[in-house]
């Protein structure tokens, strides 16, 4: 258990992060930031008031400040807007872009040995604006969006296969978007290789469906995004971080050298201990999953290049 972890963004995917990590009793206090007023406050106040039901002691507080959340341990960012019908990712750039900017520079101010894990879309843009606005090194600015990608892999695998979703190992790198690249190679169940028990066209659709999964879910919700998953998946990082557990993880991290490439965010394997970003795996990668890595830091650098 940490001391204190802020929340910033009470939305969908905040709020639902900061009861996760109550229940999980990953801090001592959970900071709860948003710039509505009364709303992280309410929020808080609610989740805190579940302690004596759902039995942890972690103290939940909602502010529309940073005072509260002075040095904080980690901080997920959250804050920004969502999808809507017939948005793309990149389509929030500009707005989250100044919203993640503010958020970071407060955060570095008053929190300046935190690590940031960034939810905030488009995801890979917004891990460098983070980073950018903090200063922090690329150890302690770490974005989610693997874990979720291949969350939804996994669970559309388990389901076609009627197997545990526990005995599904998959890994999905790239950018948080449609050119995403589900690591067929090293997917498997309890070891044994996908290829072995799907047939491949029954997979490539699978694989189509996990790349617009986030789109799948606002279509059905017409006014936001997805967040039982996203915060599931931020919240699994954190865990991994706060228990020091090594764990390997896709995470978008801050790319130098590594797999070809540098000067990008990208979804790679990483290891996460109590330092944050502890290791990047370089993995080997089959010509065409190369291939469709590369075509991924392109689409993740376009937007990239126009952020003012
Ligand atoms: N500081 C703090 N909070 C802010 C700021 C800011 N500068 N600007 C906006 N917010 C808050 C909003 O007031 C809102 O409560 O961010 C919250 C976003 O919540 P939702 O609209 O419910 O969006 P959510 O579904 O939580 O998604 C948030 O995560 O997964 C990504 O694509 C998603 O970029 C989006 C983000």
């Amino acid at each position: 258990m940490v001391n204190k972890i802020t929340v910033v963004g009470a939305g969908n995917v905040g709020a639902t992060a900061a009861q996760r990590l109550a229940e999980k009793e990953l801090a001592k206090q959970v900071v709860l930031v948003d710039i509505a007023d009364g709303i992280p406050q309410g929020k808080g106040l609610d989740q805190w008031q579940s302690a004596p039901i759902e039995l942890y002691d972690t103290r939940i507080i909602g502010t529309n400040g940073y005072d509260e959340t002075v040095d904080s341990d980690i901080v997920v960012i959250t804050a920004g807007i969502a999808r809507k019908p017939g948005m793309s990712r990149d389509d929030l750039m500009n707005t989250n872009a100044g919203i993640v900017k503010s958020v970071a520079e407060q955060v570095a101010r008053t929190s300046p040995n935190a690590i940031l894990i960034i939810v905030s879309n488009p995801l890979d843009v917004m891990c460098y604006v983070a980073m950018k606005a903090s200063g922090f090194p690329r150890e302690r600015v770490i974005g989610m969006a693997g874990v979720l990608d291949t969350a939804r892999f996994r669970a559309f695998l388990a389901e076609a296969l009627d197997v545990s979703v526990r005995d599904i190992q998959a890994m999905v790198l790239g950018g948080h978007g449609d050119t995403m690249v589900p690591l067929i190679s090293y997917t498997s169940v309890s070891g044994i290789p996908i290829t072995q028990l799907m047939a491949r066209d029954v997979l490539d659709k699978i694989v189509e469906r996990t790349r617009s999964g986030g789109a799948e879910i606002v279509g059905y919700l017409k006014t936001g995004s997805a967040y039982y998953a996203p915060s599931a998946g931020a919240i699994q990082m954190v865990e991994a971080i706060v228990q020091d557990q090594k764990r390997i993880l896709p995470c978008a991290a801050w790319l130098q050298g590594e797999y070809g490439m540098t000067g990008l965010f990208l979804g790679v394997p990483c290891k996460l201990g109590r330092k944050g970003l502890e290791q990047v795996l370089e993995v080997e990668l089959t010509p065409a999953e190369r291939v469709a890595l590369g075509k991924s830091a392109e689409a993740v650098r376009e937007p990239m290049a126009k952020l003012a």
